[in-house]
């Protein structure tokens, strides 16, 4: 079967890199891909969103048999609904489910009715009264937009002049567009941060291997929050004791909780934990892979993707025996010399010969008159896999520099603080 992918970055690659190994899989196509993807897939030049231009494609080409949507905006337009109600099948969760991740009120609403543990929070919609809340409380305290807002709709506040000017920012000067019309403002939580993927169909949930992200832009969590400038997979503060745990208080509870609403989640389910003294908590869900926990994830599962896949849409899932590789990963972002900030695009890349067990994920990269050049602020991430952190730590940051352009940024401590 022939299989298309929505989607153009890290995680897009390594989510093509998977299904390419899988025997079932005929030819790949990625829309609209990047350079490194196109050694695998054929790249087709659709905008994600262009739900008329996707549907007409794949009436097209009828030996596409699965179309994986992989990014959150897509998701929350209701892109699988629209290609289901077109006779197309696809991977990805329905637009009422998609809400988990598009709306923050709708997520904290969901925990507080089902017992889900989570920071206690508020939500308003009316300037002046946000703005004497955030007046009373004790500080820190975070405040966020309610929609999507490209991962930076989380402002970490420390005093009351950074909370008013953060509801200020939202919901009067529309910093992030309706998506912070309505805002919610939560206890600030201590602890460490954890990410769990898991397959779901609504009926059974399987957690993938965790891992765990490095947000902030540089070294020692410094600088502004980025999309994750690298991960690793493990985390090794994620015992099996408090996995254990977390799928009893929250994974199933969650799938039970978005079956009772009827919003019946199919796909990838994505808890973003805080292990605090008090316990785990929810920070956030999201309704797809995350990106770049993707890029440590994928190359260390053992069973076919497309089968776990293929089995999710029809809600068999239950007869897949997920399997995962022993040895640890991490995975080393190369991002343009100003991002999160003004960047530039468009400077060539040049890649040296690289170690075994070396992966290039391709995020924000593009052919120029047939030259590979940048095209984004997260470029190229390297992931290597080894016996234990430590050792795919080493691999990966010896071939880091084999990768090369101009104002090339990286952070030189991933995987140290485990
Ligand atoms: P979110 O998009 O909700 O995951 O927020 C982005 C990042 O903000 C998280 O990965 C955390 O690092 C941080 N964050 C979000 N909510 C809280 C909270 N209640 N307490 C502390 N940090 C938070
Ligand atoms: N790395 C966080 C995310 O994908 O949302």
């Amino acid at each position: 079967m022939d299989v298309l992918v929505v989607g153009s970055g890290g995680r897009e690659h390594a989510i093509c890199y998977s299904l390419a190994k899988s025997d079932k899989v005929g030819k790949l196509y990625c829309l609209p891909g990047n350079a490194g993807i196109s050694e695998i897939a054929e790249c087709v030049n659709i905008s994600v969103m262009d739900a008329d231009g996707i549907i007409a494609f794949l009436d097209k080409n009828k030996n596409i048999g699965m179309t994986v949507v992989a990014p959150d905006d897509p998701l929350a337009m209701g892109l699988v609904d629209m290609l289901e109600a077109s006779g197309h099948r696809a991977f990805g969760p329905s637009k009422a489910a998609a809400l988990i991740e598009a709306s923050k009120a709708f997520s904290k609403w969901l925990m507080k009715k089902y017992n889900i543990p989570t920071a206690n929070y508020e939500e308003f919609t009316d300037y002046n009264e946000a703005l004497a809340y955030v007046q009373k409380q004790e500080y820190p305290l975070v405040v966020k937009a309610d929609g999507l807002a490209l991962g930076k709709g989380v402002i970490i506040c420390n005093n009351v002049e950074e909370g008013e000017q953060a509801v200020k920012e939202m919901m009067v000067d529309g910093k992030f567009k309706a998506a912070g019309s309505k805002i919610i403002v939560e206890e600030f939580l201590v602890g460490r941060e954890v990410s769990v993927l898991c397959f779901t169909d609504g009926k059974t949930i399987v957690p993938m291997v965790s891992s765990q992200d490095h947000k902030r832009a540089y070294d020692n969590d410094m600088g502004l929050n980025t999309g994750g400038m690298g991960t690793f997979s493990p985390s090794k503060i994620y015992t099996k004791e408090i996995a254990d745990k977390v799928y009893t208080d929250i994974i199933l509870p969650t799938m039970d909780a978005m079956n009772s609403e009827n919003r019946k989640f199919k796909g990838v389910l994505y808890f973003g934990l805080m292990l605090t003294d008090k316990g785990v908590k929810v920070l956030e869900y999201n309704a797809r892979f995350g990106d770049p926990e993707t890029q440590v994830v994928l190359p260390r599962l053992k069973t076919d993707l497309f089968e776990i896949f293929d089995a999710i849409i029809d809600e068999r899932l239950n007869e897949i025996n997920i399997a995962w590789k022993d040895e640890s990963a991490v995975c080393v972002i190369l991002a343009s010399g100003g991002y999160p900030e003004a960047y530039e695009k468009g400077l060539p890349i040049t890649i040296g010969d690289l170690d075994k067990d070396i992966i290039l994920f391709h995020a924000g990269t593009s052919f120029k008159d047939g030259k590979l050049v940048t095209n984004g602020g997260r470029v190229i991430g390297v992931t290597a896999l080894g016996k234990d952190i430590d050792d795919a730590r080493k691999k990966a940051y010896a071939n880091v520099p084999k990768v090369k352009f101009d104002k090339v940024h990286y952070r030189k401590d991933i995987g140290i603080k485990l």
